[in-house]
């Protein structure tokens, strides 16, 4: 029997989304369907409502949510109803050239539920990242669900789902932040602070935190900042080779993702240092580069989607860390509010007043 719930819709490009009823299909073989207990506002949703991700109208979106499983389908094995949930944007093959050699962070064949859901009047629902979570349930891959710690708020364990564990992964996973390290990152929104918090648990011995607004940067020291500088105040490159011994950080994270941003990043690395890319560019977006400088620098360049994470291993890892205070999800959640209030959340998003805000069902 199909499921008649509420959920935030984007209809048409540009325009302030509503909240409609859909239906939710039962759970097909390999699908599972989960009561949605929180669901942050990403920058994403905003995308897609902008028609920045393609034309699909009308979208269901969230996407960075926990919940219970309800029900699932033929042949899966993994989670059963009653379980508490991460959901996670890529359930990868296993069969992919990168999954077979072991770099499933690559994998590009994801899969999602097969099974649509819909308006009340039939009409096809595209679901945010094949999540679709800012609704009281939704219908996913069974591999899009990661068992956790049900101890867990949902409102700190949906942030794993997606920009904490972007911003955290950029820092352990893609950056490789080792103990004693130098880390700088560079825009200290919600990515940045988590890129500050994974660096603080990799046990990173200098993170200076660079972003334009000061309220960030007092974010940035509570995550464990030990230096800010404010780049409309201060040269940041200068800045951060001064507070280097002149050197450059190990470890550089870029997480606003615009030209100027990244070209701090890579003249603010030590010459061995790594710059990693997290911030989403937009296709217009180029950098100009004196290939010298490129030749003259060791190091790496790596960009990280979604933290590299692999979220079987890392989401319950984070969750016992949460649980034993020495990762502060908590204070990334600046709001909750209601499926109602999405649309003042974009808002406040836009306007940088909150790290993130979260929809609790
Ligand atoms: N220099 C430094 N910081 C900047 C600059 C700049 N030129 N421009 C903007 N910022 C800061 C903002 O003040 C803000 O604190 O970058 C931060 C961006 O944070 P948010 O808007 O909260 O975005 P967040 O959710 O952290 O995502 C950052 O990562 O995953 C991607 O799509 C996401 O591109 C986005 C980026
Ligand atoms: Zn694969
Ligand atoms: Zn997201």
């Amino acid at each position: 029997m199909a499921h008649e719930v509420r959920g935030v819709i984007a209809r048409k490009k540009g325009e302030p989304v509503s909240l409609e009823t859909i239906i939710v299909p039962d759970p097909g073989p390999g699908e599972a369907l989960v009561r949605v207990q929180a669901c942050g506002v990403c920058h994403t949703d905003l995308h897609y409502r902008e028609g920045g991700i393609n034309d699909d109208f009308p979208f269901l979106l969230g996407h960075e949510a926990a919940g219970i499983v309800e029900e699932v389908g033929v042949g899966v094995t993994d989670v059963a109803p009653g379980d508490f949930v991460i959901l996670n944007w890529r359930a990868v093959c296993g069969q992919c050239r990168a999954c077979s050699r072991g770099r499933p962070w690559y994998c590009f064949a994801t899969h999602n539920a097969t099974q649509k859901m819909t308006l009340a009047d039939g009409t096809e629902l595209s679901p945010a990242l094949g999540i679709g979570a800012f609704a009281e349930k939704t219908l996913v891959a069974a591999g899009q669900c990661t068992k956790v710690d049900p101890a867990a708020s949902p409102a700190a364990a949906g942030l794993l789902g997606c920009g904490i564990m972007a911003g955290i992964g950029a820092a352990i996973n893609t950056g490789g932040v080792n103990r004693g390290d130098s880390v700088a990152v560079i825009g200290c929104g919600g990515v940045g602070n988590a890129a500050i918090a994974g660096a603080r648990l990799a046990g990173a011995a200098k993170i200076i935190a660079v972003d334009i607004d000061d309220r960030k940067l007092q974010w940035a020291r509570d995550f464990g900042a030990t230096h800010t500088v404010n780049s409309s105040a201060a040269d940041p490159v200068e800045a951060i080779r001064e507070l280097t011994g002149g050197d450059g950080a190990d470890v550089v994270v870029e997480a606003v993702g615009r030209p100027e941003t990244y070209e701090q990043a890579f003249y603010a690395r030590d010459l061995a240092g790594t710059v990693v890319l997290v911030g989403v560019p937009t296709p217009d977006m180029r950098i100009d580069l004196p290939l010298l400088d490129v030749f003259g620098r060791g190091g790496a360049l790596k960009s990280s989607w979604y933290g590299d994470c692999l979220p079987s291993r890392d989401f319950p890892m984070l969750i016992d860390l949460y649980k034993q205070g020495r990762l502060d999800l908590d204070g990334f959640v600046s709001e909750t509010i209601g499926l109602d209030d999405v649309e003042a959340a974009f808002g406040k998003m836009h306007r940088g007043e909150v790290l993130r805000s979260v929809v609790m069902l």
